[in-house]
C-alpha cells in the first residue's frame, strides 16, 4: 500500500493482514517509524506522560495534542495518522466535540479522530461522522477515566462490564467508527469482539486474536524503563544505550577528548 487510509485497514482485516500502529509525538520520531513501515501513528493523548511528565493523560490540552499531531503530520508519507481527542475537550457535549475535531483536522493535518468511550460518547461521534472526520473507537482500559476505575488493572473480567463492552463495540462498528482500540482486556473477549465486527480491532494488552496492534513507541524502544506492564515487549534497551552514549560525551568533554583535531576547524 502506497498510502493507508482509513479504507485500507478495513481491506486488511478483510484479506486477514494484521495492522501495525505505534505512537509518536514529533518529526524526528514519526519520520522513522513511518519509513520503517508502520502503517497507523497513533497522536495518544499518552504524549501526557511521555512527553510532558504528567502522571495522568488528563492534564493535555488540546492545543498541545495539536502541537504534536502537527510535527507528526509534516514527517509521514505513507502511514494514516490518528488523533487522540483529549480529555474535557468531547465529554460535555456532541458540539464541542466537533468543534475540537475539526481544530484537530484543520490545525494538525491529521487523518482521523480517536475518542475513548461507548454509549455515553455515541452522540458526538454521530456528530464527528457527519462532518466527514474518520473516527476511531476505544474501549477496555480508557485512561482518561482512572480516577473511576481507581487502577490500571484488566477491565472487563466480569460478564457485566464484557457484556457493556461487546454492546459498545458493535455500536460503534453501526455508527460508522472506521477502527477500535481494545486496551488491556481478557485475550479471548477481544477475539469474541474482533470476530463479530468487520472493522479492525486494534490491542494493547488484549491478545493476538485481535486485527492488528498498538504499543508506546517509547515504552517499545525501552527509552522508559520503569513500567513493566505484562503485555509490553521492549524492542530495544534504549534507556541503557542512551545512558552510557551520554555519559561517555560528558567523560569526553571533561577529558578534551571532544572535539578532536577532525572535529574543528
Ligand atoms: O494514548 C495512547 O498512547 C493510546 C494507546 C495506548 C492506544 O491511546
Ligand atoms: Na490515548
Amino acid at each position: 500500500y502506497k498510502r493507508i487510509t482509513v479504507k485500507t485497514l478495513v481491506d486488511m482485516k478483510a484479506n486477514g493482514e494484521k495492522i501495525s500502529m505505534l505512537t509518536a509525538y514529533d518529526y524526528t520520531m514519526a519520520k522513522i517509524v513511518d519509513g520503517a513501515g508502520v502503517d497507523v501513528i497513533l497522536v495518544g493523548d499518552s504524549a501526557s506522560n511521555v512527553m510532558a511528565g504528567h502522571e495522568t493523560t488528563l492534564p493535555i490540552t488540546l492545543d498541545q495534542m495539536i502541537y504534536h499531531a502537527a510535527g507528526v503530520v509534516r514527517a509521514i508519507e505513507r502511514s494514516l495518522v490518528v488523533v487522540d481527542l483529549p480529555f474535557g475537550s468531547y465529554q460535555s457535549d456532541p458540539k464541542e466535540a466537533l468543534r475540537s475535531a475539526i481544530r484537530i483536522m484543520k490545525e494538525s493535518g491529521g487523518h482521523a479522530v480517536k475518542l475513548e468511550g461507548g454509549k455515553e460518547v455515541k452522540e458526538s461521534i454521530k456528530r464527528i461522522l457527519n462532518a466527514g472526520i474518520p473516527v476511531m473507537g476505544h474501549l477496555g482500559l480508557t485512561p482518561q477515566s482512572i480516577y473511576k476505575f481507581g487502577t490500571y488493572t484488566v477491565r472487563a473480567k466480569e460478564d457485566e462490564e464484557a457484556d457493556k463492552l461487546k454492546e459498545d463495540a458493535l455500536m460503534l462498528e453501526r455508527i460508522g467508527c472506521f477502527a477500535i482500540v481494545l486496551e488491556k482486556i481478557p485475550a479471548k473477549l477481544a477475539k469474541e469482539v474482533a470476530e463479530s465486527i468487520s472493522i479492525p480491532v486494534i490491542g494493547i494488552g488484549a491478545g493476538n486474536g485481535v486485527d492488528g496492534q498498538v504499543l508506546v513507541l517509547h515504552d517499545m524502544l525501552g527509552m522508559t524503563h520503569e513500567f513493566h506492564p505484562r503485555f509490553l515487549r521492549r524492542y530495544m534497551n534504549l534507556y541503557e544505550d542512551m545512558t552510557s552514549s551520554i555519559s561517555q560525551y560528558v567523560k569526553d568533554v571533561k577529558a578534551v577528548e571532544f572535539p578532536n583535531d577532525e572535529e574543528q576547524y
